[in-house]
């Protein structure tokens, strides 16, 4: 998918607009921001606060903070300047608009496949030729499977993956795991792992050459506070 037009550059005198996904990826984050020089407002650490947009000590630079999927689409539409994203919603998205210069190393999980306990037993993934899946994930799990000749027909879902097969809505879910936590309290296993994740900062591309000064310097910044971790 490819940005309007329109929405390619944003005025050289405006604010540049760092994205942020909210929950708990921010635990991670915040110390993360304050070697890379950055101190939002403290209204931001209010999570109930209902402002979206905050200052921060830069005065050339504002913070937002919204759905992990949407940091994405914020900065490959150019609203966003640069972001912070896991390389699950890039891989989702393949947006070509987006520039991703530096791993974070923070945000730690990976993208597996679950199925229930009792089914595993008897599964042989290699004999699997049609399955369905619940996800939040429809285009990466598409991909996955057809790169070995399944055919995976996915029910989107947005969260709570894991009461999908005990409901009959499905018997496999793709999703992120971290610790395991939510995937044995559901009585489910990992049975293969399609990507490891972590954060990635993301920069827009048109931005990128509009503000090349500003916009590099904050990658150096970034890439030095992620070194220095
Ligand atoms: C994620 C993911 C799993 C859970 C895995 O959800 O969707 O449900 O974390 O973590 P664990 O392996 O440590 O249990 P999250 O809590 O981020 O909320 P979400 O459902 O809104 O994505």
């Amino acid at each position: 998918m490819s940005a309007p037009e329109e929405m390619d550059t944003v005025s050289a005198n405006e604010n540049l607009i760092l994205a942020v996904p909210k929950g708990r990826i921010l635990r991670e984050l915040t110390p993360l921001l304050a070697r890379a020089g950055i101190e939002p407002e403290p209204a931001f650490a209010d999570e109930g606060n209902r402002r979206l947009r905050f200052a921060t000590n830069d005065p050339g630079l504002d913070i937002i903070r919204v759905r992990s999927f949407d940091v994405a689409t914020f900065v490959a539409f150019g609203a966003a300047h640069l972001g912070v994203a896991g390389n699950d919603v890039l891989m989702e998205f393949d947006y070509p608009e987006l520039y991703v210069p530096v791993d974070l190393n923070i945000g730690h999980c990976r993208l597996s496949v679950a199925e229930p306990r009792d089914l595993v037993r008897d599964d042989d993934p290699a004999r699997w030729s049609h399955i369905r899946v619940a996800t939040k994930y429809p285009e990466i799990t598409r991909r996955h499977f057809a790169a070995r000749g399944v055919q995976a027909e996915c029910i989107k879902l947005n969260g709570a993956m894991e009461l999908a097969p005990s409901l009959g809505l499905c018997r496999r879910i793709v999703d992120l795991v971290s610790s395991g936590a939510t995937l044995a309290a559901n009585d489910l296993v990992e049975v293969e792992v399609i990507a490891e994740i972590t954060s990635r900062l993301i920069v827009n591309r048109a931005a990128l050459k509009t503000r090349a000064a500003a916009l590099g310097g904050w990658i150096e910044r970034f890439r030095e506070a992620a070194d220095a971790a």
